[in-house]
């Protein structure tokens, strides 16, 4: 990433310590018997709500859905659309020092704007911040009141 951030959990905003720390949880839950790998992810909505999500895979492996997206998923379905950061826990993921969002939960995340993406591994000493923009560049969106542009 360009611009990689890296920050001491101490030095963030208190709310997105907040958000870190419910990512962070909502990792616990996560249902994972066939990767074991254990991921949770943290939504911040327009209203000041948190939702959260894990991973929950399936015995027919491609059933199985990221944290992001439950996350997304959730909010949604209780009628939030406006979201304003993420935060993503997981251990670092193969070759980098920490997991970040995979293509298809970037893609779900463009959907609704561009927002700071917050990473972390369950420690939660060292944070790593970027944005989606950063991390999907060139995404593809159509107009909606969601993503900023009024219909
Ligand atoms: N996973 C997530 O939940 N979010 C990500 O951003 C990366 C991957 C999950 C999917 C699967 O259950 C496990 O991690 C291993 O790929």
């Amino acid at each position: 990433m360009s611009e990689e951030k890296i920050l001491d959990f101490k030095t963030l905003d208190v709310d997105i310590q907040e958000l870190i720390t419910e990512s962070v949880a909502a990792r616990e839950m996560a249902y994972a018997p066939y990767s074991k790998f254990k991921v949770g992810a943290a939504l911040r909505c327009e209203d000041g709500s948190i939702s959260t999500g894990c991973n929950v895979e399936n015995a027919a492996y491609p059933i199985s859905i990221c944290a992001e997206r439950v996350a997304i998923s959730k909010a949604v379905s209780e009628g939030k659309r406006k979201f304003s950061a993420i935060s993503v826990a997981a251990e670092p993921a193969h070759g980098s020092n920490y997991t970040s969002p995979c293509g298809m939960c970037r893609q779900m995340i463009a959907e609704f704007g561009d927002i700071p993406v917050f990473l972390t591994r369950p420690d939660m000493t060292k944070i790593q911040t970027t944005s989606l923009r950063e991390i999907l560049p060139f995404s593809f969106a159509l107009k909606t009141p969601e993503n900023g542009v009024q219909s």
